[in-house]
C-alpha cells in the first residue's frame, strides 16, 4: 500500500517535533530551509523524536512555497552518528510505522533539492541519507560507514538497492557486509559525494551551491528531480518496505543486543554463538 508521506502533520506530531527541536534545529533564510542535527553529546545520533521532527520539517518544507531548497548539516564537527543504538532496542510497534520509517518514506520522495553538508562521521543512516539527498559536499576527514550487518541489522534506506547499482555489487558488499568505515576521498570516488572540501571550507561550499539551488527555476528543478527519481520510485518504495520488515525483525534478535553490549563495552562484538 503507498502511503502519502505528505499528509499534513497532526498537532500532536508538532508538539513531539518542537520538543525535540533543540536536537533538530531548522532556519529559513533566502529560501533555504537548514536542517542542523544538533545532539553533539551523543554524536547526532538520531532517536525516534528526532525522526519525527526531521518528518515534519520536510513535510512543511514540502508545503511552503517559501523553501526552495533544503540543506543538511551537523554540528560541531559531526554530520551524524547514526539511529541512536538505545533507541534501537526500544523500538515498538508495527515497524513500517515508526518514526524512521516514516521519515524514509518522506525523505525519498522530498520534492525539492536537497543539499547535504557532510563532516567528521556519518554513519548507518548518516551515510544512507545521503543517498537521497541531491548534492552532497563531504569534509576532508569525514568518516562514512554503513555498519549494520556487525550490529546484527541489514541495511535500510533502499541503500541494498541503490549502493549495488552505484557502485557494483563487490564494492557495495565490501561497504554493507564487512561494515569497515570509508574516507570522504573514497566516496567521491565511488559517486557518493559530489566533491571533498578542507573542512573550513565544507559550509561555505554547501551553502553556495543551496544558494544556486534556490535561485533557479523552482518548477523546472522539481520537475528535473521527478524525471530523475520516476523509474526508481517504486523499486526504492518497495525496497525501503522490505528492508524495514527484515530490519524489524533482527531488532528483536540477539545478535544486536550482543553489538550493543559491545558498544557500550567499548569491545569488539562476539558473534561467534550464534548459528
Ligand atoms: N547511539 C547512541 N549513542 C551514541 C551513538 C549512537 N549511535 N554514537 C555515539 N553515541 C554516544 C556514545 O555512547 C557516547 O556517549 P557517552 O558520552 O554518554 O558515553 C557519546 O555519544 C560520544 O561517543 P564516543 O563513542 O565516546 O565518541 P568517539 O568520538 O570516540 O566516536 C563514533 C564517535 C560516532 C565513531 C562512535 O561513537 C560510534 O561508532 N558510534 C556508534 C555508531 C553506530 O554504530 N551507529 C549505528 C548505525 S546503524
Amino acid at each position: 500500500m503507498y502511503i502519502n508521506p505528505f499528509n499534513s502533520p497532526t498537532e500532536p506530531e508538532k508538539r513531539k517535533a518542537k520538543m525535540s527541536s533543540e536536537f533538530v534545529v531548522t532556519s529559513l533564510e533566502s529560501r533555504i530551509l537548514t536542517i542542523r542535527l544538533n545532539r553533539a553529546d551523543k554524536k547526532n545520533a538520531l532517536t525516534s523524536a528526532m525522526y519525527t521532527a526531521l518528518r515534519v520539517a520536510l513535510e512543511e518544507a514540502a508545503a511552503n512555497a517559501e523553501v526552495r531548497v533544503v540543506l543538511f548539516t551537523g554540528s560541531d564537527g559531526v554530520f551524524c552518528s547514526g539511529n541512536d543504538l538505545q533507541d534501537f532496542l526500544e523500538l515498538a510497534g508495527d515497524i513500517q510505522e515508526t518514526p524512521v520509517a516514516r521519515f524514509l518514506r518522506t525523505l525519498s520522495v522530498f520534492p525539492k533539492p536537497v543539499v547535504a553538508a557532510v563532516e567528521g562521521p556519518a554513519i548507518g543512516i548518516g551515510t544512507t541519507l545521503l543517498l537521497h539527498c541531491d548534492l552532497v559536499y563531504a569534509a576532508r576527514g569525514a568518516r562514512l560507514q554503513l555498519p549494520f550487518a556487525s550490529l546484527g541489522l541489514c541495511p535500510e534506506f533502499a541503500s541494498s538497492y541503490l549502493l549495488p547499482r552505484i557502485l557494483g555489487h563487490v564494492r557495495a558488499a565490501e561497504l554493507l557486509m564487512l561494515g569497515d568505515p570509508f574516507t570522504a576521498e573514497k566516496a567521491l570516488e565511488y559517486g557518493l559525494v559530489n566533491e571533498v572540501l578542507e573542512p573550513a571550507e565544507l559550509a561555505a561550499r554547501a551553502l553556495s551551491q543551496a544558494q544556486r539551488l534556490a535561485t533557479q527555476a523552482p518548477e523546472a528543478l522539481r520537475t528535473t528531480k521527478m524525471l530523475m527519481k520516476r523509474f526508481n520510485g517504486e523499486s526504492l518504495r518497495e525496497s525501503i518496505h522490505v528492508e524495514m520488515g527484515h530490519f524489524g525483525e533482527l531488532l528483536k534478535g540477539e545478535e544486536l543486543k550482543e553489538a550493543v553490549s559491545a558498544f557500550r563495552a567499548k569491545r569488539k562484538p562476539d558473534f561467534s554463538r550464534f548459528d
